[in-house]
């Protein structure tokens, strides 16, 4: 355990103390929190509830220990839990809210890699300012210690993942990314696809058990397991999407072949590697919409919006949602009522739903000539 002592000056001038979740957190001044992350927070302390099993659980960017402090007072599965920040002030600060909330729990400062090389937990919470590809390698580093454990991950550099900046994606992620209509979605998919290329060469599978795209961020719950075939597995689920700007056609594909779009013969654009496999663990989704309604915490409405809309989505189970608002422009049609679309696409046999990922999208198993037939009637 690396363990800086905190010094006794260290002041950790308090400016107010809220509630969250279950916890009573203390604001200390120079100390990061963030109130529009709470829905982030409330998600994957349910996630962290619906695993079930015994977890100790290191959150090692803690700033306040809001993220921590929550998982281990929400949830019984939850043993252990070491708090660590880099900074004086956040370490003093996480110290003094776990003993506001009677919390028995190590809190040091410390360098998130030096850390996770020297530690060792089941759950890793990593949530960084910006980009968390710098400290994948040391998340492996730590995880592969353990045969079966869980990684938690947070990104909020999305104009880097959505393709407003080509060349910092290409350079951070290894990965082409699509500034287009379903640019969140590729997000998810690319920094899925990045941590399953950095773990496998650890013998580490990382399959995503819960995805969340909220404002400006995104974040991915891994379930990391130890195996050469499992690495190898998650590899295999990694691919590129061609897209038609001109019609919004696309594919998913391992190796893609076409330059031009089958449906109009526009130039087509090509976007990854990326995850192509499934966001969520059906289960997991299906635990964590239960366990939210039995415990009624303070947001939990918003929790369960989003969890419903999540346990539709992937129930249908296809990569990329349509947004109604770029067909309609893009075909010089009426924006089609988003019920309505879904309802046309269910009575002719597709599975249709909305997406978390979008307001105004649907997610669907029809192919493209289907949905642009649904949009031009
Ligand atoms: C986005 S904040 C974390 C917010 C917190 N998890 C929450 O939910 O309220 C990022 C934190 O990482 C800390 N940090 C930045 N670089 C670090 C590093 N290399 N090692 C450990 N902590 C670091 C910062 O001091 C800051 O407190
Ligand atoms: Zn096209």
């Amino acid at each position: 355990m690396v363990f800086i002592p905190l010094s006794k000056k260290t002041s950790v001038g308090s400016r107010q103390e809220i509630e969250e979740g279950k916890a009573k957190i203390r604001i200390c001044g120079g100390v990061f929190y963030n109130p529009h992350m709470r829905l982030c927070r409330d998600l994957t302390s349910l996630c962290a509830g619906a695993i079930g099993k015994r977890i100790s659980v290191a959150d090692v960017m803690c700033a306040t220990g809001a993220r921590g402090i929550r998982y281990k007072l929400e949830n019984r599965n939850v043993d252990e839990l070491s708090l660590s920040d880099i900074s004086q002030k956040a370490a003093a600060c996480a110290r003094k809210n776990a003993k506001l909330n009677n919390l028995e729990c190590k809190v040091s400062r410390a360098d998130a890699k030096k850390f996770m090389r020297e530690n060792s937990f089941d759950f890793l919470e990593l949530d960084p300012f910006g980009s968390p590809q710098p400290f994948l390698h040391d998340a492996a580093h730590m995880l592969h210690k353990a045969k079966e454990s869980y990684f938690s991950v947070t990104a909020t550099d999305m104009p880097v993942l959505c393709g407003a900046h080509l060349l910092a994606c290409l350079k951070n992620y290894g990965a082409n990314p699509l500034n287009n209509e379903f640019c969140h979605e590729n997000a998810a998919r690319i920094l899925i696809g990045r941590t399953a290329m950095e773990f496998a060469p650890f013998s580490l599978s990382a399959t995503p058990i819960f995805t969340l795209s909220h404002r400006h961020y995104i974040k991915i719950v891994f379930l990391v397991q130890k195996g050469a075939q499992k690495a190898a597995s998650s590899i295999k689920s990694l691919g590129f999407v061609s897209y038609c700007p001109s019609c919004c056609w696309r594919q998913a594909e391992r190796f893609p072949e076409g330059k031009r779009c089958p449906s109009c013969a526009g130039a087509l654009q090509i976007a990854g590697p990326m995850h192509l496999g499934e966001l969520w663990d059906r289960k997991i989704a299906q635990k964590m919409l239960s366990l939210n309604k039995e415990r009624g915490l303070h947001g939990w409405e918003e929790a369960g919006k989003i969890l419903g809309a999540i346990n539709e989505e992937l129930a249908v189970g296809s990569c990329f949602y349509w947004d109604l608002h770029t067909l309609a422009k893009k075909t010089l049609r009426p924006i089609i009522p988003i019920q309505k679309a879904i309802e046309s696409l269910r009575d002719a046999g597709y599975k249709a739903s909305r997406t978390h990922f979008c307001p105004t999208a649907i997610r669907a198993d029809a192919p493209h000539e289907e949905i642009l037939r649904l949009v031009r009637a």
